[in-house]
């Protein structure tokens, strides 16, 4: 299985997905800062796996203050806190791990130091494992609902680079393949960053997944002539209504699809789920560089000073997802998701 971050000797390393398919380079990142950076630029990237890379971010940039006054070390606790929420707004993960930190903390405070700083340790080892254990229960649901021979949709990555685990939607394709379903998969290439072509189309390498990659504006087409029987995404947050935020351009792929009559999943573990917020309408959509846009893999292909916008994410209304499938089970139309 792939994995995007480990702990290592006290040492935290994560891969660096920008540099992948074509390079697999380890970065080791020693404090909360480095970590910020690496959430930031997508060095390590995926809804569930900045939640996890953020706990162990905050963990280890506390190792300077075991010798330190409580209140020191809880006054960078908070800081530091901060600093992570704020690399990346609408993946709800990223705020859930840290907040677990924060309560385990509280909850903790007669500890001496050191031994504070190994329960913190020890609950950022925890998210990890729950979340290996959350994708493990996704994968054997959604599989059920592919039939015996089946084509597939899917875009971004959300594979074990994306989590702690298998993988969320990706997960559920390597699954149902590895059970001996006849399965083709249709990524979608995921511009602006193309992490579908770039992430997704070498981990089905690795898994020896059957697929054919695309461009995302060959959707349609490959809906009409392929024989589509489901599209599956991941995703970043989902209000308690269902709707759904996502890779930008989920939100067409989710129009196509009831347009052709497909059935279109979305695949994601309960952290991703956000209580606060009765719908779509409320997610923070995180608003990157236009550069995003204007350049590809590091060159210039726009005119120079051409106006362009990166909104990382859309949010696909919850009418037009057919089932949402997490650990817990898989949720109909309307969706009740606080059962
Ligand atoms: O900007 P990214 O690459 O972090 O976007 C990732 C996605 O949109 C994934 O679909 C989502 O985080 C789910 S990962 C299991």
């Amino acid at each position: 299985m792939i994995k995007p971050l480990f702990w290592k000797d006290n040492r935290l390393f994560i891969v660096d997905q920008t540099l992948l398919p074509t390079k697999y380079s380890l970065i080791e990142i020693r404090n909360h800062l480095e970590m910020a950076d690496a959430i930031k630029r997508l060095a390590i990237r995926g809804a569930p796996a900045i939640g996890i890379a953020a706990a162990f971010g905050l963990v280890i940039s506390l190792k300077a203050f075991l010798r330190s006054t409580h209140r020191n070390f809880f006054k960078h606790l908070y800081e530091n806190i901060e600093i992570l929420k704020k690399t990346r707004p609408t993946a709800v993960n990223l705020s859930w791990a840290l907040e677990r930190i924060r309560n385990i903390a509280k909850n903790s405070e007669s500890l001496p130091t050191p031994k504070l700083w190994e329960r913190l340790l020890n609950e950022a080892k925890v998210i990890h494992k729950e979340d290996i254990q959350m994708c493990e229960a996704i994968t054997e649901h959604g599989y059920k609902l592919l039939p015996e021979k089946v084509n597939v949709i899917t875009y971004c990555n959300t594979g074990g680079l994306a989590t702690g685990g298998l993988g969320t939607a990706l997960g559920i394709i390597i699954k149902a393949f590895q059970k001996g379903k006849n399965i083709h998969v249709y990524v979608s290439e995921t511009r602006p960053l193309l992490q579908g072509a770039r992430l997704t189309a070498w981990e089905l390498s690795k898994e020896k997944v059957p697929f054919t990659l695309c461009t995302d504006n060959m959707m349609a087409y490959i809906m009409t002539n392929k024989n589509i029987n489901a599209v599956i995404v991941g995703a970043d947050r989902i209000a308690a209504n269902g709707d759904t935020a996502n890779k930008i351009g989920t939100y067409s792929l989710a129009i196509l699809a009831k347009f052709h009559k497909i059935p279109f999943y979305v695949a994601a573990p309960t952290s991703t789920i956000d209580p606060t917020i009765p719908s779509g309408k409320d997610i923070v959509i995180e608003q990157r560089s236009g550069l995003e846009v204007t350049n590809f893999l590091g060159k210039h292909i726009a005119p120079e000073n051409c106006l362009s916008i990166s909104p990382a994410f859309d949010v696909t209304p919850a009418n037009f997802i057919t089932r949402i499938i997490t650990e817990k089970g898989v949720f109909k139309q309307p969706f009740h998701l606080f059962q």
